[in-house]
């Protein structure tokens, strides 16, 4: 994989960190809005080639592959050029903000004989293939809550009146756009479409929601997402089943740190906790390790299963947006 980058934000730089260690990909161009930042950001990552022109990036044949992670508002119109250009993309997270704008990037993908993806990382993990594994174990699964709060830096100015694109509409910000989609991603790639869904936003000052609770409903469970902007905590995730539950540590950020399974307390027992997970590393490794596979087998199954998935956390995304006032009056 010949790949460029867009973006030069603390996930881009993890990034790199991954494609060390993956033999396979190579990254072989930046892209800046100014030359100077380009070349800045290509040094710091030993990239031979720099660039402040999307378009002429895109034209390069150098290129084959495109990491896109810019503001979230941008992703649709950046990926839509780099398809067009004949370039595979691999996509931030959120996709899209609708399922016409994710289906429409898909066609052009099958259009233009190349591949996209999005890049949520937990999916990809050993440590979700570990929990599916062993999910048989918890019985029936009634409840769950998945808790991605993380208190932003950006909050404190925010609410000084300086709005950074994490909060700002414009941007596709906001608390379900940023960091929900993971408890969306989670709770598809585990268990489907829900049935009905439901999102409580607590409403910021220029109409976005700094944090928020989604409830996915089941015929036989119910999934809490919370996602947070303005409080944090300890990002557990519990799968609470009939006869136990899965605790995942940052199961909610994507990171997928720590599986364990524990059978239910009685009044006379406190059942000891059983680890299921592995030490993984670095966990964005995983998702580029399987964008290479799909890629270089030109593995359709892997291909199409990614984009239901991605299709239908769109869906719960667009019913979800819709109780967001910021994003209520928009004609996409
Ligand atoms: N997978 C994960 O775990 C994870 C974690 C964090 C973020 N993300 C995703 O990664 C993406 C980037 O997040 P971020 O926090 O790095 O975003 P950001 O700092 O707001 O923007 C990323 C880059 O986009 C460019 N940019 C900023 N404002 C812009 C504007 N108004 N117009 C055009 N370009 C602009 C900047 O690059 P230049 O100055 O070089 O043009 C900047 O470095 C988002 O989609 C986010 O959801 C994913």
């Amino acid at each position: 994989m010949k790949l460029a980058t867009i973006g030069r934000g603390a996930i881009v730089d993890q990034a790199y960190r991954s494609f060390e260690d993956l033999e396979g990909i190579t990254p072989v161009a930046v892209y800046s809005r100014t030359m100077e930042q380009a070349e800045e950001f290509a040094k710091k990552h030993n990239v031979p080639q720099a660039f402040d022109d999307l378009d002429t990036m895109l034209a390069s044949p150098d290129i084959d592959t495109v990491y896109i992670a810019s503001p979230n508002s941008l992703h649709v119109p950046q990926a839509r050029k780099a398809l067009e250009a004949g370039k595979n993309v691999i996509l931030e997270k959120p996709f899209a903000a609708t399922v016409k704008e994710g289906k429409e990037l898909f066609e052009l993908a099958e259009k233009n004989g190349v591949m996209i993806f999005e890049a949520i990382t937990s999916i990809h993990t050993p440590n979700f293939g570990l929990l599916k594994d062993n999910l048989y174990r918890v019985g029936q699964i009634r409840e769950c809550v998945f808790n991605f709060s993380q208190y932003s830096r950006k909050y404190a100015r925010y609410m000084e009146g300086i709005v950074d694109n994490v909060f700002n509409p414009e941007m596709d910000g906001g608390a379900l756009m940023d960091i929900n989609i993971y408890n969306i991603h989670l709770a598809v790639a585990l268990f489907g479409k829900p049935q009905s869904v439901h999102y409580t936003p607590l409403i910021g000052w220029n109409g976005i929601d700094s944090s928020g609770v989604l409830l996915m409903v089941y015929p036989d469970k119910i999934i809490t997402a919370i996602g947070s902007k303005d409080s944090s905590c300890d990002y557990l995730a519990a799968i609470q089943g009939e006869t136990g539950t899965m605790r995942i540590s940052k199961g909610s950020t994507g990171k997928m740190e720590y599986v364990d399974f524990v059978t239910p307390a009685t009044e006379n027992q406190n059942p000891e906790p059983e680890q299921i997970s592995i030490d993984q590393g670095l966990h964005m490794t995983y998702e580029f390790m399987d964008f290479l596979t799909a890629l270089n087998e030109n593995n359709q199954e892997m291909y199409q299963a990614y984009k239901e998935e991605t299709l239908a956390a769109l869906e719960i995304l667009e019913q979800a947006r819709a109780q967001i006032p910021a994003y209520q009056q928009e004609a996409k």
